[in-house]
C-alpha cells in the first residue's frame, strides 16, 4: 500500500509530516513512500533528498490525495483537503476532535478512518507516537530562545571588568512537558530558574533539572496524575488563590515568565493578571505558551508580540515547532512511523486496525463509517499511580533548624552506639585472640570506619562510577602476583600469572568504565 504526504496549506506552517528518513523506515514496513513536491522544502528536506530515499515525488496534492492509501499531514485538513478524501483511506494528522466536530463528520461521511495524533493516550507504550509531547518539548525550548532574543541581558550572572552583571530570574508556569523542556534550556543558559506547577509531583523532577519549585502555604488534597491520563485537574478556588498571591509577591522579582499551564479541554486558566505584568520591570518578557486556549496571560495577544506601557513584551506566538520546522518535522515523522509499526504488525505494507488496541483506539476518531471519538478511557493507567505523600509544605526557619538538631542528635546516638558495639567486641577478640592476629585485626577495622566515613562523605550521584575505580585499585593485589610469578614452584607461578591477567582486566577495566560513567557527568 502507498503511504503519501502533501504541502502543508495552513498559512506559515513549515513543518513535513514524512522525512526521507522516516520514508526509508516506512518502506521497511512494506510501504511505498510519495509527496507532493516541494512538500518538504520549507523544512529543509529537498524532492532530491526524498528521490534518494526512495520516494516518489509527484506534482501535486491532488496526486497524493487520489492515489495514497494512508495519508500524513501536520494540521488538520481543511475543507478542500476533506473533499478529496475517499472510502477506505486512512488520515493521520493533528486532528483536535473534540473542537473540529464538524471536520470529523465530513471526514466521517467521506468513509475514512481519521487517526488523531494528538488523542494518542499518555501511556508508556505510546511516548514514541506522543506528537503531542515531542512538539511541546521544541516549543517550551523555543519560548526560552525566543525570551531570551526579546530580552535585553543575559541569562547567566558574570562578574566583567566593566562590572557585574546579575543572572536572569526566570519563572515556568506548568511544569509539563513543555515546562521541563523551558526549565532545561533556562538552567543551561544560566538562568535562575524557578517553576511552579499544580500537581506538587514534579516538584521533584523540577529540582533534579535545577529550578527551584515555588510551594505555596496552602495544604491541598495531592493531585493523583493516574487518574487525570497524566494531566492536572482543576484546583479550588482557594488554591487558585494563593498560587495568584504568590505569583503577585515574586512579579517585581521575576525578569522572564513562561507559561504553560493547561488542563485538556479546557481554556488556559487565567494566572498572570493585568497587575502582575504592571509590576513587573521594564525589559522583562512573558512567553505564554498557551496563547492558542486564550492565554495563561491577561494581556497576551494570540499570535503577537506586543509591549505593554511599562515596557514588558509579551509574547503569544503559537506556532514554536514550526519555527524550528527540521527539528520538529524529523521528531513527528517519527511519530508517525511508530504509529504506522503499530498498525502493521506483520510488515507486510498492509494497515491492521486494531480497535482492542488501546493507542490505536485512543487515536482513531472515525472508524468504518462510524465516530468512534471519544475513546474510552485507556485500560492501562496512564502513568504509575504516585504513592500516597504527605503534601508538601514549605518549613518554617525554626522547624527547619529543629529536622537538623534532631537528626544531628539522632546520627551522634548512632555512632556512639556503633562504637560501644565495636569497642566491646574489639575487647573480646582481644581476651581469646593471638597477639599477631589482633594487630591485623585492628588495621581491619579502622580500614572499615576510614573507608566507611570516605564513601559516606561522597554525592551519591558519584557512588557508581567510585564503585568501578575502587574495583581498579582493589587490584594493588597485582603487586603480590608480581613478587610471585619469579617463585620456583610451577603451581604458584601458574596462580600468580592468573592473578596477574585477572587484575589486570580489573585495573584497565575499572579505569575504563569510571572513565565512561564520569563523561555521562560532563556537559558537552
Ligand atoms: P502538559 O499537559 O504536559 O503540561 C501542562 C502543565 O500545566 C501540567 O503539568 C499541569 O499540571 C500544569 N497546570 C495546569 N493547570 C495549572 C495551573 N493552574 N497552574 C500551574 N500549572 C498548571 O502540556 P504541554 O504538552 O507541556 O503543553 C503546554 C502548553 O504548551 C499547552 O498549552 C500547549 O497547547 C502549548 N503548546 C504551545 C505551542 C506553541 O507553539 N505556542 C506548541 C506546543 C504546545
Amino acid at each position: 500500500m502507498k503511504i503519501g504526504t502533501p504541502n502543508e496549506i495552513f498559512a506559515g506552517e513549515d513543518r513535513v509530516a514524512m522525512t526521507p528518513a522516516s520514508a526509508k523506515d516506512l518502506q521497511k514496513l512494506g510501504y511505498s513512500c510519495l509527496i507532493e513536491a516541494g512538500a518538504g522544502l520549507s523544512a529543509g528536506f529537498t524532492d532530491a533528498a526524498y528521490e534518494e530515499a526512495g520516494v516518489e515525488v509527484v506534482p501535486s496534492a491532488a496526486d497524493v490525495w487520489k492515489t495514497a492509501d494512508v495519508v500524513a499531514k501536520v494540521r488538520p485538513p481543511e475543507e478542500s483537503e476533506i473533499k478529496q478524501m475517499r472510502e477506505g483511506q486512512t488520515l493521520i494528522s493533528f486532528f483536535y476532535p473534540a473542537q473540529n466536530k464538524e471536520l470529523m463528520e465530513a471526514a466521517n461521511s467521506q468513509g475514512s478512518t481519521v487517526i488523531a495524533m494528538d488523542m494518542v493516550p499518555r501511556i508508556s507504550r505510546a511516548q514514541k507516537m506522543d506528537a503531542l509531547s515531542s512538539m511541546a518539548n521544541i516549543a517550551g525550548y523555543r519560548a526560552v530562545i525566543e525570551a531570551g532574543n526579546n530580552f535585553g541581558r543575559f541569562f547567566t550572572g558574570q562578574v566583567t571588568a566593566a562590572g557585574k552583571v546579575p543572572p536572569a530570574k526566570v519563572l515556568v508556569v506548568g511544569a509539563g512537558v513543555a515546562g521541563l523542556a523551558a526549565i532545561g534550556t533556562a538552567t543551561s543558559l544560566g538562568a535562575i530558574t524557578y517553576a511552579f506547577d499544580v500537581r506538587p509531583e514534579v516538584a521533584e523532577q523540577v529540582e533534579s533539572m535545577g529550578a527551584e519549585f515555588v510551594f505555596l502555604d496552602f495544604e491541598e488534597e495531592q493531585q493523583d496524575g493516574s487518574a487525570t491520563g497524566g494531566y492536572a485537574a482543576v484546583s479550588s478556588p482557594e488554591f487558585a488563590a494563593a498560587q495568584l498571591a504568590k505569583f503577585r509577591e515574586i512579579a517585581p522579582d521575576i525578569d522572564i515568565v513562561i507559561t504553560t499551564a493547561l488542563i485538556p479541554g479546557r481554556d488556559a486558566p487565567e494566572l498572570w493578571t493585568k497587575d502582575m505584568v504592571e509590576s513587573m520591570k521594564p525589559g522583562s518578557v512573558i512567553v505564554d505558551l498557551a496563547a492558542e486556549r486564550g492565554g495563561n496571560c491577561k494581556l497576551t495577544v494570540k499570535d503577537e508580540k506586543i509591549v505593554t506601557d511599562n515596557g514588558v513584551t509579551i509574547i503569544g506566538y503559537t506556532d514554536f515547532p514550526s519555527r524550528m520546522a527540521q527539528q520538529s518535522s524529523t521528531l513527528y515523522a517519527t511519530n508517525i512511523r511508530h504509529m504506522m509499526t503499530d498498525l502493521t504488525p506483520e510488515k507486510d505494507g498492509t494497515p491492521v486496525h486494531n480497535m482492542e488496541d488501546d493507542v490505536i483506539r485512543g487515536a482513531t476518531a472515525t472508524h468504518k463509517g462510524e465516530i468512534t471519538f471519544p475513546p474510552p478511557p485507556p485500560k492501562v493507567a496512564a502513568i504509575a499511580a504516585a504513592p500516597k505523600k504527605e503534601p508538601i509544605k514549605e518549613l518554617t526557619a525554626e522547624e527547619k533548624r529543629a529536622q537538623e538538631v534532631a537528626a544531628f542528635k539522632q546520627q551522634t546516638r548512632n555512632q556512639v552506639t556503633l562504637l560501644t558495639i565495636g569497642g566491646a567486641l574489639l575487647l573480646l577478640v582481644g581476651l581469646v585472640a593471638p597477639a599477631s592476629f589482633m594487630q591485623h585485626f585492628i588495621v581491619f577495622v579502622l580500614a572499615v570506619f576510614v573507608g566507611f566515613q570516605v564513601i559516606w562523605g561522597v554525592a551519591h550521584s558519584l557512588h557508581t562510577p567510585l564503585m568501578a575505580v575502587t574495583n581498579a585499585i582493589s587490584s594493588i593485589i597485582i603487586l603480590g602476583a608480581l613478587t610471585q610469578i619469579g617463585s620456583g614452584s610451577f603451581l604458584v607461578i601458574i596462580l600468580a600469572a592468573m592473578a596477574v591477567f585477572m587484575t589486570g582486566i580489573n585495573i584497565f577495566g575499572g579505569f575504563l568504565v569510571t572513565r565512561r560513567m564520569l563523561a555521562m557527568f560532563q556537559k558537552s
